[in-house]
């Protein structure tokens, strides 16, 4: 059976069993600082459990984009040397939400493995939560019982807390879980060992293929459990796995989801994948190359859900994957060119009927990754390069692990390519240093990073918090709950919701609203707003003393004009470069602050100034067509669509929408914004650059920012003007400064040249010999290049010449050597040499050939003793 039959039978199982089938969400996670990536199915129904929000259907299935390579599930350091374990992963899920429980999920599970996949029972077995005294929790009896109908007792294993237990992070919803594993191994192999025995021990062949979690529980900060207000059911079955054994193949790399990547790579580098590895270099290859078909897609789902390789957060998360993945070619497979990007039309052709978003963006995909390689690439070369250059300066065998950590560090440089490299030299790094150093790193940036969350003080239970932010920036608010985080960064803050609130949360590029919240007798500064699992956090540094009375929430209201004026021009813009640069422009991300908009799209050219130009006119003119605003609160999805509307990937979208409509500009959006285009006033971009292969960056301001903009530049003009003695026409007085410069240059320089040739008239004459050679050191008052075309001039004299010179243009010392040829070949004599020796008295260094060569200096003041040393050195 196909990978996408499987698939495809999953979901109309479950739609048979009355589930809504909903789309994966985006692999990378919006508004939960929790979390940085989705990693698993229920991640994107968090406030469903904790009851938070509502779902439209009790009854939930969909295949999930996962990621597992950060926080509580980390699976990375895994992947590519077992076979089962994967960096982005598919996990098939089913939910109920307060629906139903124990006795329906594994029925159905039942039913869908042997049933209907046809999996033999005999190689299926389950596991049951045994209980924890700890947490009060008692063994699951019930899930027991309902196994003990469907399979037989000696097939039923009791599971402790670390394998039954499920839990998404270190706080949140959670519950005893009951796993099904199955068990491919030969029949041989299953009269040796008995598979109960391999069960949860890490074996490749018996590996557990679904998880089902009765979620009954929500761990709080403090540890522990209390009750939610409802159960629920919460399924994840790993859908790699279950190919692998319907496939009936021993590793999941060796089902269809897998081997159109591994033959792509095999004709990309010449290597052989072997299912079996004979000896130790063919397993190395294989673990490349496993890594580099699951890397590859981890990395292009995330590109292709709007996050791109970078240097902080789930960026460099994506960039160090990719790194991984690129090392392992490098040095496994000896690909020392851009290759893993080739990878990119396999994954589409692939998976891009079920995941539209990675055909659409096939191009962006494949060019952000090749530049990434490229990049890295060339940090491998300068690695390569320094650390040849650690091990000429060591003595010994022994490398600093301090030398081989900064490598790793600052450079990229990874670990065990430095110790296999050293290794061809007979050499080593001192590993016990290189960890110490490591551990250092990661105690101070878990220092920084550290962050408590304390739980919830709730003042009024349940969730009606409305926003009224689109038509008010004021209103009566009572607090409903508040908490205290502690992070080493910010301190101490508070995060307050409230009944309703006027404060816009972050979102959708926008930033969230200041303001303050005021009392009869108190004003609180409200200094950020958030959303969390749908909840409107807003931030301050203290609690109101009366936390029980009724506020007035207030928005800062400069400030908020400000950012709906760049959103709304942002929302211009995008319209604009459609319209003059092509429909290929899509939104990649964007920011609306008060003080200017950023808004990065994807385009594979420097944007001209000429465009720019036209971009920047386009959106002046809308401003200046007064365009009302038009905004649809709550309409269907597909009617946004049908009336235009882009949907973005990486976005998540509810059943219906807010479209915000200027004139022809219609888009998606949860922002705020202007009530008529003039309010923006006027549009400037400020700069265009790269952020990524095809990925341009666009900054512009609108508003006071224009106004403050354009009066910076009248008075640089202004003090321009009257550096210049305030001329009638600045633009002809800067053109003839910038002719006399020039022309001034040139007599400079014939100056400096007769200068040179009458200064080697005098040199000349001070030429003295000693043992043979013609001797001169001196300095001159002349520039670098000066001295060097004087040092060549000079050597054309005679044979047998030494000729060093001094100089000390602009304080730098500078020693320039030159020496015939006849010395360097009969004596020895190696200008280089020379000029490194004498570098010393200058504190400086250089270097060159035999026959020439310079050094500079920091200290002009070792000049005589330098000429005399090699003075010394001559006689
Ligand atoms: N949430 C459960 C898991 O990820 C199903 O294993």
């Amino acid at each position: 059976m196909k990978s996408r039959d499987i698939r495809k039978q999953f979901l109309d199982f479950f739609e048979s069993k009355g589930h809504l089938i909903v789309p994966s969400a985006p692999i990378v996670t919006k508004d939960d600082p929790t979390l940085m990536f989705n990693n698993s199915g229920m991640a994107q129904f968090k406030e469903f459990f904790l009851g938070n929000a509502t779902p439209k259907s009790s009854r939930i299935a969909d295949t999930q984009k996962c990621l597992r390579v950060s926080g509580k599930h980390n699976d990375l350091e895994d992947v590519g040397f077992d076979t089962y374990h994967h960096t982005m992963f598919e996990m098939l899920g089913n939910w109920s939400f307060g629906d139903y429980f124990k006795k329906e999920a594994i029925n159905w599970a039942w039913e869908l493995l042997t049933e209907v996949y046809k999996i033999p029972k005999d190689i299926l077995y389950v596991t049951v939560f045994e209980g924890s005294k700890e947490e009060n929790v008692p063994f699951d009896q019930e899930a027991y019982d309902i196994w003990k109908a469907l399979v037989p007792e000696d097939r039923i294993l009791l599971g402790n807390k670390k394998d039954n237990f499920w839990e998404m992070g270190d706080q949140g919803p959670c519950g005893p879980c009951s796993e099904i594993h199955v068990d491919i191994r030969s029949a041989e192999e299953k009269q040796q060992v008995a598979g109960r025995e391999l069960v949860n021990n890490d074996h490749p062949q018996v590996v557990e293929i679904w998880n089902n979690v009765f979620m009954e529980f929500n761990r709080k900060a403090d540890g522990s459990l209390e009750k939610l207000p409802a159960r629920h059911v919460d399924t994840g079955m790993g859908f790699e796995r279950l190919c692998m054994v319907l496939q009936g193949t021993q590793s999941n790399y060796d089902t269809d989801v897998f081997t159109p990547l591994i033959e792509k790579i095999e004709n990309l580098t010449g290597k052989k994948y072997t299912k079996k590895a004979a000896n130790e270099e063919e397993e190395k290859t294989n673990i490349a190359i496993r890594v580099i078909a699951d890397h590859v897609r981890a990395v292009a789902f995330a590109i292709a859900d709007g996050q791109l390789p970078g240097n902080t957060g789930a960026g460099y998360v994506i960039r160090r994957i990719l790194r991984r993945a690129i090392r392992y070619g490098f040095t496994f497979l000896d690909k020392k060119e851009p290759f893993i990007n080739d990878l990119v039309a396999i994954l589409s052709a692939q998976m891009g009927e079920f995941f539209p978003e990675i055909k659409s963006q096939e191009n962006l995909v494949t060019n952000v990754i090749k530049e990434e390689e490229a990049s890295f690439l060339r940090t491998l070369d300068q690695g390569l390069q320094l650390l040849e250059n650690v091990v000429t300066e060591t003595k010994g065998k022994e490398v600093s692990g301090a030398k081989a950590f900064e490598l790793y560090d600052t450079f990229g440089f990874p670990k065990d390519l430095t110790a296999l490299i050293l290794k061809e030299k007979g050499m080593y790094y001192n590993e016990a240093e290189f960890d110490t150093e490591l551990q250092k790193q990661k105690d101070r940036s878990r220092a920084a990073g550290e962050v408590a969350t304390d739980d919830w003080n709730i003042l009024v239970e349940g969730n009606t918090e409305t926003f009224v932010g689109y038509d008010q920036l004021e209103s009566e608010v009572k607090v409903t709950r508040y908490r205290k985080v502690n992070s080493k960064k910010d301190g101490t803050l508070y995060q307050i919701v409230l009944d309703k609130t006027p404060f816009y949360p972050e979102g959708g590029g926008q930033v969230g609203d200041k303001g303050s919240l005021v009392s009869a007798n108190e004003t609180i500064e409200i200094t950020d707003t958030k959303k969390e699992n749908n909840l409107i956090l807003h931030i301050a540094k203290k609690l109101p003393e009366n936390i029980a009375s009724t506020f007035t929430a207030k928005v800062n209201a400069t400030l908020r004009a400000e950012s709906e004026s760049n959103h709304s021009a942002t929302h211009l813009l995008h319209q604009a470069l459609r319209s003059i640069l092509g429909t290929h422009v899509e939104q990649k991300g964007s920011l609306v602050s008060p003080g200017y908009l950023r808004f990065d799209f994807s385009h594979f050219s420097k944007v001209t100034d000429e465009d720019l130009k036209h971009v920047e006119n386009f959106v002046n003119a809308r401003i200046q067509e007064h365009i009302p605003l038009t905004e649809k609160r709550d309409i269907p999805f597909k009617q946004a669509v049908e009336e235009g509307a882009m949907a973005l990937f990486g976005e998540k979208y509810g059943d219906n929408v807010r479209a915000i409509k200027f004139g022809e500009s219609i888009e998606l959006c949860g922002g705020t914004h202007v009530k008529n285009t003039a309010d923006i006033w006027y549009f400037k971009i400020v700069s265009e650059s790269a952020v990524a292969a095809g990925i341009r960056r666009i900054e512009a301001i609108t508003g006071n920012a224009v106004k403050d903009y354009f009066n910076n530049q009248e008075k640089a003009l202004d003090e321009i003007k009257a550096a210049l003695k305030n001329p009638q026409d600045t633009l002809k007085a800067v053109a003839s400064l910038q002719d006399e410069n020039t022309k001034l240059k040139k007599q400079l320089e014939a100056l400096l040249k007769d200068k040179a040739k009458n200064l080697k008239g005098e040199l000349a004459n001070e030429i003295e010999e000693i043992n043979g050679i013609k001797f001169i050191a001196k300095q001159v008052d002349l520039d670098a290049n000066g001295a060097k075309d004087l040092a060549y001039e000079l050597g054309t004299i005679g044979n047998n010449l030494f000729i060093l010179l001094a100089t000390a243009a602009d304080d730098k010392p500078m020693l320039t050597c030159y020496i015939s040829k006849e010395l360097v070949a009969e004596k020895g004599l190696n200008a280089g040499q020379v000029v490194r020796e004498l570098g010393k008295y200058i504190q400086g260094g250089g270097g060159g050939q035999p026959f020439f060569a310079t050094a500079g200096g920091k200290n002009p003041n070792g000049i005589t003793d330098a000429l005399n040393a090699a003075k010394d050195f001559i006689k």
